[in-house]
This record gives structure tokens, sequence and C-alpha cells, in this order.
């Protein structure tokens, strides 16, 4: 893995973008796995500064979102297709019909999870995979636990995670219970993976990811079996980083 630790924003923000552009400019049709959560909306905002001054196009790239909440349609202003419009799709020339995000309202939900695997399987892999990391070690929605699921798939979401995601929501009883997420393996199939990582709130949780055991209970860290991970830590969150 390499990891980097900035001491100001900027260049979290910039190395960050520059990682999806400098992709962007030698693979136009590059494919991207993005992620919600308010760690990458600096590099979204950054991204959508390049693109204005014409540094960067998405025209022929596509993309695959991670993870969506369970009951929530497409237009439901928490939904994490509605965040991906708002802080990047909506800004940008990609064209929408190829960016894709579980739909979380689909009647049948294995067969929507077995549908955007086919398509991630037809169209990838990911070129390039944004991550961001929960406070217990998830990445997606892939909560920590005795075993992991390979493909996407519905997953109860844990206390913990839906207390960390109340802040987007009413209160924490209009959180989900459930979401859809990209499992770890179809994750780890990318290319390349871009780790963001902000605050000293999850210090202890990319602390165990990058030098802890490789275990299921701290899902970030089976990315030491990737080849290809690159970590941007704020000081917050790399505090324990010399
Ligand atoms: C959610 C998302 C994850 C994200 C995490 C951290 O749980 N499903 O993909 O990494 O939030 O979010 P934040 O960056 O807001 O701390």
């Amino acid at each position: 893995m390499n990891i980097f630790k900035f001491e100001n924003d900027e260049d979290f923000v910039q190395t960050g973008a520059n990682l999806v552009a400098s992709l962007l400019q030698s693979n136009p049709k590059a494919v991207l796995g993005l992620a919600t959560g308010s760690t990458p909306i600096g590099v979204y905002e950054r991204l959508v500064q390049m693109y204005r001054k014409g540094l960067v196009s998405f025209a022929k790239a596509s993309s695959y979102n991670l993870d969506e909440y369970v009951g929530l349609s497409a237009d439901h202003p928490k939904s994490y297709r509605s965040f991906m419009n708002k802080h990047l799709f909506d800004h940008i020339d990609i064209d929408l019909s190829r960016t894709h995000v579980p739909d979380g309202n689909a009647k049948d939900l294995t067969a929507e999870c077995l549908a955007y695997d086919q398509r991630l399987e037809n169209e990838g892999p990911v070129d390039l995979q944004i991550l961001g990391i929960g406070s217990n070690g998830h990445i997606g929605f892939n909560e920590p636990d005795a075993s992991l699921t390979s493909g996407t798939h519905v997953v109860d979401l844990l206390p913990e995670t839906r207390e960390a995601n109340a802040r987007f929501f009413p209160s924490v009883t209009d959180v989900p219970m459930q979401a859809i997420t990209m499992g770890v393996g179809s994750i780890l199939k990318a290319q390349q993976i871009l780790l963001l990582v902000r605050g000293a709130e999850k210090a202890e949780a990319i602390r165990k990811a990058v030098k802890g055991p490789i275990t299921t209970q701290c899902p970030a860290s089976l990315l030491q079996s990737h080849p290809n991970v690159m970590v941007l830590l704020d000081e917050g969150a790399g505090q324990w980083l010399k």
C-alpha cells in the first residue's frame, strides 16, 4: 500500500483529484468506481473545478457506485444516487446513462444485485475504485462480520453505522436498516484503489486496516491483499503514522 499523509486539505484533495484526472487523460473510457460519504466530497468538488477549466472530461467514462440504501428511491434526497448527482454528475459532462448506482428500491433486490454484478462483469473491471472507510472498518457497506460476501448483496446495517450516518438524516430512526453494497470481492477486482480517510475518529480504523491482521472483522484490511492501493490520510486519520 502506498500511504500518504497530508498536512493541508488542499494537497489531500488535489492529489485525489489528480489521480482521477490523469486516469481519464490516459484512458477517456475509464470505468470509475465511486463512493459516497463526506470524505470524497472535496475530491469531487475539485474534479468539477478541473472539468470547468477544461482539464478533464468524463464524456466517455462510465461509473459504478459502491452502494445504496434499501427502500430509498433514486430521487429521494438522501439516496446515494441523489448524492452523486448533487456532488458530481450534475456538474460534469458524464453521460448519465453510463452512471450506475444500485437500485435500492428494486422490487426484487436479489435480482438487482445479480444484475449489478453482471453489468460490472461485462463492462469492468473498474479502473480506479474510490473508497472511504467506516469507523468500524467497513468499506462500501461491507460490515465487520465472521465472513464477508464477495459479490453485490443486501446487508443489514450495524447500529454504529446507522448512528454514524444519522447526520445525513433528520434522525437515526430515518436511516434505512439495510443497504445494497458491492462485495469485497467485487471491490478487490478494481485495477487500482484510492482510499480516502479523514478525521481523528477514523485513525484507529485505518491503522488496523493497513497495519493490523487481514480479518473480516475489519473489511478494509482485505485491501492489504490488493497490489495497487493508494491511501490518502489527513493529519487526524494519520496521527499514528510518523
Ligand atoms: C458510508 C458509505 C461508505 C463510506 C462511509 C464513510 O457508510 N457507505 O462507503 O466510506 O460512509 O463516510 P464518511 O466519509 O462520511 O465518514
